[in-house]
């Protein structure tokens, strides 16, 4: 019988900012399944329990909780990022599919933020469908994304009037910079804005934790705010042993 896998975003941690559609999957479902990284990086079972807080809240029912130890990503090699990504990606699919066998029934992959935006669940479940070992329709619960709540608590539109939106990376950040002038950067951990030529014609909109009790937000003209940014972003890693932030650069500032 074709089971159900359902990847629910959940938001950007705040049980408040779970969509309706989630909850009534979350509540539908047999168990949620989640990719466990603590072993790799101990910090981030913190993650975990933020999901498990969003449970407790919104599920009306018993649940289960089954973690999926995710494999270690090859990193000798930077030069061959995607091979290593696609290399580890098949690894992941492997854990979940055994997952998925050990655990028969519908299931929720617990997504965090919007599983479209730099998340490799859909890609995953894809390669299990192709895969045919199991049985699965996949289904995609978007969520809020930690880029929309940035721009909420900072109250500015992401886009210039009709101008484009950069969504990058840390690592591309440079190159990205040289051709666009209103960029969102995810994935930053080196906060690599500090390495701009011209540090004094950007803006930064900066958010870390959002949606957290932990939440830090800054905004100012780079140069002025960026060593306060990069302060608070060590002081966050060093009492929780993660920090998850993303921010929006302008050029000119507007
Ligand atoms: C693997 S990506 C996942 C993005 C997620 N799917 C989303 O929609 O926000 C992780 C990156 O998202 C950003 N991020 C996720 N949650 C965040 C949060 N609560 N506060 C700030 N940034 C966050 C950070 O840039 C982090 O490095």
């Amino acid at each position: 019988m074709t089971r159900r896998l359902a990847l629910v975003g959940l938001g950007p941690g705040d049980p408040d900012l779970v969509t309706a559609q989630a909850v009534r999957v979350l509540n539908e479902v047999d168990y949620f399944l989640v990719a466990d990284k603590s072993e790799q990086h101990p910090g981030t079972a913190d993650l975990i329990a933020m999901r498990e807080a969003i449970c407790a809240r919104h599920v009306r029912k018993k649940w289960r909780l089954v973690t999926v130890p995710d494999p270690e990503r090859d990193r000798t090699d930077p030069a061959d990022y995607t091979g290593a990504v696609q290399t580890w990606h098949e690894a992941r699919t492997v854990c979940w599919e055994q997952t998925l066998l050990d655990n028969p029934g519908d299931t929720a992959v617990l997504v965090w933020g919007d599983p479209a935006l730099y998340d490799s669940s859909i890609r995953l479940a894809h390669r299990i469908v192709e895969r045919g070992v199991v049985d699965v329709e996949v289904e995609i619960v978007p969520g809020l994304s930690s880029v929309q709540l940035l721009a909420a608590r900072h109250g500015v539109v992401l886009n210039t009037i009709g101008g484009p939106i950069t969504l990058t990376t840390g690592r591309r950040l440079l190159e990205d910079a040289a051709s666009g002038d209103n960029l969102v950067v995810m994935l930053d951990g080196a906060l690599t804005c500090r390495r701009l030529p011209d540090p004094a014609g950007w803006r930064i909109w900066w958010g870390a934790n959002l949606g957290s009790a932990h939440e830090q937000l800054v905004a100012g003209h780079l140069d002025r705010v960026v060593d306060d940014i990069w302060a608070r972003r060590a002081i966050a890693k060093r009492a929780r042993g993660w920090v998850m932030d993303t921010y929006l650069l302008r050029r000119g500032g507007v």
